[in-house]
């Protein structure tokens, strides 16, 4: 049998693998909500029965998910015990490090989940659920969920813009559309601390969450969080804008109204930038690397009423918005998109 060849046994095999991986995404749940992962992170070799007792767990149900977790090679074997395979520590067991999953893998197991079964009826009625209006747990996991790519954002991203370090120490202001629950927010104005930062969104959960972020990180002098839309934002009045995971969220029918009140609200030669995901064009990029993440949000976020714009679809909404300058496309993580561009 040549290297590559498919029969009935190998499209067999991926089926089951792909089983395998529904349970793993519930198994590393259950580590990272039950604090599995935590307790092995602090103590290497602990034995199930141990971990049970620490925890206040069922010594059979701890048994199996260490074995289980073991043969997901999630856990490497340690004297009679287990310790966490390699890199696991950071990214199901450390929250605040920029390589965390443990937000993403309760996205899947608490609300996508969930959402795949309402999508029987969604598919006939063509209902959806927006975003909005869903709550603290899911505004929470979600702000967990993106809390590398935020952190990217304000480390690297913002501060690698030619001339935005200059303009925002002399006092300059940075505008987030689309905060959330505000930690980008704070990201931003702990890289730059002497700008003004101001955060909008539609979703007023979202934004009381934030206001008490800001109070809490001491940031109120600085940092606002607004609800409401951007129409009221004066023209001109903003170093730079940006947008995390927000693009392909606005409805289709208002995404050039909203990225060009967003342009329009950015100083000339500031900056536009945006942290996305960008949908295939065709059926050659379906099966690259690059697009398997931003393909299957789609398909996961269908009864959100998202649509993820492709390549061509974000350099006219660009275009449309008076950002006619060159756009800097590069990609990061699994397969998210920057674009910036200055305002001419
Ligand atoms: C996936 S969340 C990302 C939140 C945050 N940027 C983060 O990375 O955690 C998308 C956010 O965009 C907001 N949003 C959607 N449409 C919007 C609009 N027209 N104006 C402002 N915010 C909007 C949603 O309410 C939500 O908070």
């Amino acid at each position: 049998m040549a290297a590559n060849e498919i029969t009935a046994d190998t499209q067999v095999a991926r089926i089951f693998e792909w089983r395998r991986g529904f349970n793993t995404i519930y198994l590393m749940h259950l580590g990272v909500q039950l604090g599995l992962f935590k307790a092995l992170a602090e103590s290497p070799g602990a034995e199930p029965a141990q971990l049970a007792q620490k925890l206040g767990l069922q010594p059979v149900y701890v048994d199996r998910w260490c074995m289980t977790a073991y043969g997901m090679e999630l856990l490497d074997a340690e004297g009679a015990g287990y310790k966490l395979a390699p890199f696991f520590d950071v990214i199901l067991a450390a929250p605040t490090h920029p390589r965390y999953l443990g937000g993403y893998v309760q996205l899947g197991a608490e609300f996508a989940g969930p959402d795949f079964m309402h999508c029987l009826e969604a598919f006939k009625t063509g209902k959806f659920v927006p975003f909005q209006g869903r709550g603290d747990a899911f505004n929470l996991a979600i702000a967990s969920s993106t809390w590398g790519l935020q952190v990217i954002t304000a480390k690297k991203i913002l501060p690698g813009l030619a001339g935005l370090n200059e303009r925002l120490a002399q006092g300059g202001a940075i505008l987030e559309v689309g905060c959330g629950t505000g930690n980008l927010l704070v990201q931003i104005a702990k890289s730059f601390p002497s700008a003004r930062v101001v955060g909008i969104d539609i979703d007023a959960q979202s934004i009381a969450t934030a206001r008490k972020r800001i109070a809490d990180a001491n940031l109120g002098d600085r940092v606002e969080a607004r609800h409401g839309t951007l129409a009221d934002l004066p023209a001109g009045s903003f170093d730079a804008a940006v947008m995390v995971e927000v693009l392909h969220e606005i409805g289709q029918e208002i995404r050039p109204a909203v990225v060009k009140d967003t342009a329009r609200a950015i100083k000339s030669g500031g900056w536009m930038v945006i942290v996305d995901e960008t949908y295939p064009s065709n059926h050659d990029e379906a099966r690259k690397p690059e697009f398997k993440f931003p393909l299957h949000t789609g398909f996961e976020e269908l009864l959100w009423g998202n649509v993820i714009p492709t390549r061509e679809e974000q350099e006219s909404l660009f275009r449309n918005a008076g950002l006619t300058a060159g756009i800097d496309r590069s990609l990061i993580g699994e397969g998210f998109t920057v674009l910036a561009t200055q305002k001419p």
